[in-house]
């Protein structure tokens, strides 16, 4: 959605905040010192639109970016600046406004707050807000890919995920520096939607279902390409979206995670411990590597399942007539994890075409799971490729639950409550 710095809409569809009123919700805006800020003017408008009460708190850096009044005439309050100015109508404003907020959102969060709220430093308004505060804290994180990627960010980020803390995905892009990737502050419109979500339900909210607080779980995604030359593979269309769906509800719920995925177009989820790999046998030995921590495996990978006995070390020229490619088995990965399972929690998918259910139950019992989720691959809304899924949850003692056509965060979800529901039963 484009829309000017009037706050006129130009683009082809509304302010898409489709998501619900925010009247009587307060939303403490935090706005850093980034050129992002000035995209969290449009934010602010569209919140105000929806009814919520904002409070912005710019930190100094911020200010050399957009001008507090900016804010304070878009949001009709005044806007803090800094700890230790004129309170105005509030007392002590930090502690206000951090029991006042239903929500604290952090956009742009640059790498240094990201930094700061990460090692507990709170030296000014904004941290020491977000440290008294008991509301969800969501972080949009805007700055150059190279920063983004930076261990020490990313390391902060885990740890914050970890700790409850909600981190948007960064946009892939043009970036201000001129270079191109990851680290683009999300559009106004994406972030008031998750606003709305985190405020209504079936969110990740601090605390709120954190039922999978301390327990680690790996999760394999996408496809696998087995290699015949240095150009040429074979693979299948799994995009890994239900695989990363699952990673980042385990991880909004309070889990350790570690995803381990296949080759797709997907950005690394941010707050998890990401692993690629390509081939078949690469994803077996990431997996035997890091079974042994994980409390619970969900493979929701689409291994394939034969690869060429020889892999070509030129490229494959033409020939005349028919070529024949000879095939062997890839090592069956969730088949050896069955054997050595102990007392860990194994999650299988399964992708049918027909007999959907009972091909699942044979999987099930075959690799010696705990729970098996069967899809029909066959349907054009659900399985490969797809944002929506449909999908039934076998369970190892003959349960069986329907999920409807659902977003694949959706569906990640009802699995996670079959898997905390085991786990509490075996506690
Ligand atoms: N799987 C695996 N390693 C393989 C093949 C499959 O770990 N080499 C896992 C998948 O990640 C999935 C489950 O096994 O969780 C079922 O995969 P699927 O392809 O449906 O089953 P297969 O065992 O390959 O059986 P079939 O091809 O006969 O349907």
């Amino acid at each position: 959605m484009e829309t000017d710095m009037n706050g006129n809409g130009t683009g082809t569809h509304d302010d898409g905040d489709a998501s619900g009123s925010l009247r009587g919700k307060v939303v403490v805006l935090g706005v850093t010192g980034g050129i992002a800020a000035y995209k969290s003017a449009e934010l602010v408008r569209r919140l105000v639109k929806l009814k919520a009460e904002v409070h912005v708190i710019m930190t100094k850096a911020a200010q050399e970016f957009v001008s507090p009044l900016t804010f304070r005439t878009l949001s009709s309050n005044p806007v803090v600046t800094d700890m230790f100015g004129e309170p105005g109508a509030w007392n002590v404003m930090h502690v206000s406004l951090a029991q006042r907020a239903d929500i604290v959102v952090v956009a742009p969060a640059t790498a240094n707050c990201i930094g700061k709220i990460a090692s507990g430093i709170a030296d000014d308004m904004l941290t020491t807000t977000i440290m008294a505060t008991q509301a969800p804290v969501l972080l949009a994180p805007s700055m150059n890919t190279r920063m983004f990627l930076n261990p020490i960010v990313q390391g902060n980020l885990r740890k914050l995920a970890s700790l409850g803390y909600i981190i948007m995905e960064p946009a892939e892009g043009e970036l201000a520096c001129g270079d191109v990737g990851r680290g683009r502050m999300p559009e106004p419109g994406e972030i008031v939607e998750k606003i709305c979500r985190i405020l209504s339900d079936g969110s990740p909210v601090m605390e709120d279902k954190r039922d999978l607080e301390g327990i680690s779980v790996l999760v394999t995604a996408g496809p696998t390409q087995e290699a015949l030359d240095p150009v040429r593979y074979l693979t299948n269309r799994s995009s890994g979206k239900m695989g990363y769906a699952l990673a980042e509800a385990a991880r909004d719920r309070g889990a350790r995670v570690c995803l381990i995925s296949g080759p797709t177009s997907l950005p690394a989820p941010v707050g998890v411990d990401f692993i690629r790999v390509r081939s078949a046998q690469e994803m077996f030995e990431a997996v035997i590597a890091r079974f042994e921590d994980a409390d619970v495996v969900i493979k929701a990978a689409a291994v394939a399942d034969y690869r060429p006995v020889r892999v070509a070390g030129q490229k494959i020229k033409k020939g005349d007539g028919r070529m024949v490619l000879e095939l062997e088995p890839t090592p069956d990965i969730l088949g050896e994890l069955g054997r050595r399972k102990g007392a860990k929690l194994l999650v299988g998918f399964a992708a049918e075409t027909r007999d959907v259910v009972e091909s699942a139950k044979d999987k099930l019992i075959r690799k010696n799971l705990d729970m098996i989720v069967a899809n029909d691959v066959s349907r054009y809304d659900a399985g490969f490729n797809v944002d929506t899924n449909a999908v039934t949850i076998i369970g190892r003692d003959g349960s069986i639950e329907e999920v409807p056509l659902s977003s694949k965060r959706e569906v990640a979800e009802k699995v996670l409550d079959a898997v905390a529901r085991l786990m509490r039963a075996r506690s």
